[in-house]
């Protein structure tokens, strides 16, 4: 059968889907999913999942794509970071058979996007896009989507989406953004961009940005005239948002955690989400938010939740409508927006302090556990393990935020940059910095590194850029 293009491939393949739940890397994984489409999500992304490590690592595959096919987890679109067509390709192709389309992100603007060339660092090269999706137009049995940010004019955000479309991409998510648009410095986004888009093309387009609640959604499909809006933020704060409904934060953490237990998944993408979901509510029961931050098990991770719900439900009672004299909100126990700082409310400083908090909080448990260990784990609750001893080998890699501490140049796992390590290396991996080589500040090649094989230069952050910024 020919393949679906266009507003067919949006109305039939896609059934029309309006409420769309953003791809976000260690935060939008298959229970949450789950959770959003029970709560009106008609389609989501999953993670952005990097091309290159995509096709040349069988695990990565099966972590992030292969053990997390579900029947009911459809429609679903696979994102992927590529910067080059062939690597792009392949790494679609072993994808295709288990989603609706493929879309490449040429919206992520942090950090790691620059280094390892790709995302909203791509958004000049129209010539290598062209080809990027050109060829998957050409080679993939399902359509090829794009998700992109705005540039300031909106002349070059329309011939920019135009070029897109002529290059084969058949549905277009315009996050209403600038890539100098971030952290602190997001401020609004602009739906007058996204509107033009729309008129210009003739592809369905998604809007995304400044969405927090239902009327949002449908404030921004009246305003702008686009088929579907999509939510990130507004998402993780409420997971019911598409429903017009803003439940009892533990009430969608059990369901959560339910959905966990079926569908394991990193702890710390569990504890992510609850920092999230009970963002409000913590403020007032700190002593929680600490006890959260160490749990160490899924059923710890439970009877965090169940000792929330408890106070929040006997606080509930004693409040009888009376308005605490607090800044915050008054139903803090009730899934709602966070609306982050800008720069303007209060000094620069608050707003970096702001955006680090918002990090902190994500970060503040960046232990990660793979998810053959999270299921032993749910096998042997009483077992205990370091997870700061491992780290999963990727989900940090091209990660929001990244974590911090000794980190290989390559950003491997310890395990994996031993493997690396070439025989000039010793044998505790030398591509990690030792405190000795950070303050000598020397280079690679006094240290005896090589560049190795695999990083070409799509691995993100390659050999000579990350070595050269790392050490030098
Ligand atoms: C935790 C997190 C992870 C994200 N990961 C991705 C990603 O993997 N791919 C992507 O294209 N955008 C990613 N984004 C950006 C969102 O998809 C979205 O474009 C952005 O947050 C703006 O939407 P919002 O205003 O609804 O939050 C991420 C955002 C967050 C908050």
């Amino acid at each position: 059968m020919a393949k679906l293009q266009g507003f067919e491939f949006w109305s039939r393949t896609l059934g029309g889907a309006r409420h769309v739940v953003a791809p976000m890397v260690d935060q939008s994984e298959l229970a949450w999913r789950l959770l959003s489409r029970r709560h009106g999500a008609q389609l989501c992304y999953t993670p952005m999942l990097h091309a290159q490590v995509f096709v040349r690592d069988a695990n990565y595959r099966k972590e992030n794509l292969y053990c997390e096919v579900c029947p009911e987890d459809r429609p679903l679109i696979v994102q992927f970071c590529a910067n080059d067509p062939e690597v792009f390709v392949q790494a679609a192709l072993l994808a295709q058979d288990h989603c609706d389309a493929i879309d490449l992100n040429l919206g992520c603007p942090q950090m790691i996007a620059k280094r390892g060339h790709y995302g909203a660092f791509l958004q000049e090269e129209w010539d290598l896009l062209q080809r990027m999706i050109l060829l998957a137009h050409e080679k993939l049995s399902v359509p090829v989507t794009c998700k992109i940010r705005v540039f300031p004019e909106i002349e070059k955000t329309v011939r920019y989406a135009q070029m897109l479309e002529k290059a084969g991409c058949q549905l277009l998510t315009v996050h209403g953004r600038t890539k100098e648009q971030r952290g602190p410095l997001s401020g609004a986004a602009s739906w007058e961009h996204i509107k033009a888009v729309r008129k210009a093309v003739a592809i369905p387009v998604f809007a995304n940005g400044n969405i927090q609640c239902l009327q949002d959604v449908e404030r921004c499909l009246r305003d702008t005239g686009v088929q579907g809006v999509m939510s990130a933020e507004g998402n993780l704060h409420n997971p019911a948002l598409f429903e017009g409904r803003s439940p009892a934060v533990w009430e969608l953490a059990e369901e959560y955690l339910d959905l966990v237990r079926q569908h394991p998944c990193p702890l710390s993408y569990v504890r992510a989400h609850l920092f999230k979901l009970w963002h409000h509510t913590l403020q007032v029961h700190q002593q929680l938010r600490e006890e959260l931050a160490k749990v160490k098990t899924l059923e710890g991770i439970a009877a965090v939740s169940q000792e929330l719900k408890l106070r929040c439900q006997e606080e509930m009672s004693r409040q009888h409508g009376e308005k605490p004299a607090s800044d915050l909100p008054f139903f803090h126990w009730i899934c709602q927006p966070y609306v982050r700082p800008g720069p303007r409310e209060g000094s620069r400083n608050a707003g970096a302090c702001s955006k680090r908090a918002l990090e902190e909080e994500e970060e503040g448990s960046t232990e990660v556990v793979s998810k053959n260990k999270q299921k032993k784990q749910l096998r042997n609750p009483h077992k205990t393990f370091d997870p700061s001893l491992k780290r999963k080998h990727y989900s940090r890699r091209w990660g929001w935020g990244g974590g911090r501490g000794n980190r290989c140049v390559f950003n491997l796992c310890r395990g994996c940059c031993k493997k690396r390590g070439t025989p000039a290396t010793t044998s505790h991996g030398l591509l990690f910095k030792t405190k000795l080589e950070k303050s000598l500040g020397c280079k690679g090649s006094q240290l005896g590194l090589q560049e190795p094989q695999q990083a070409g230069p799509g691995a993100p952050g390659g050999f000579s850029e990350v070595v050269g910024s790392a050490l030098a």
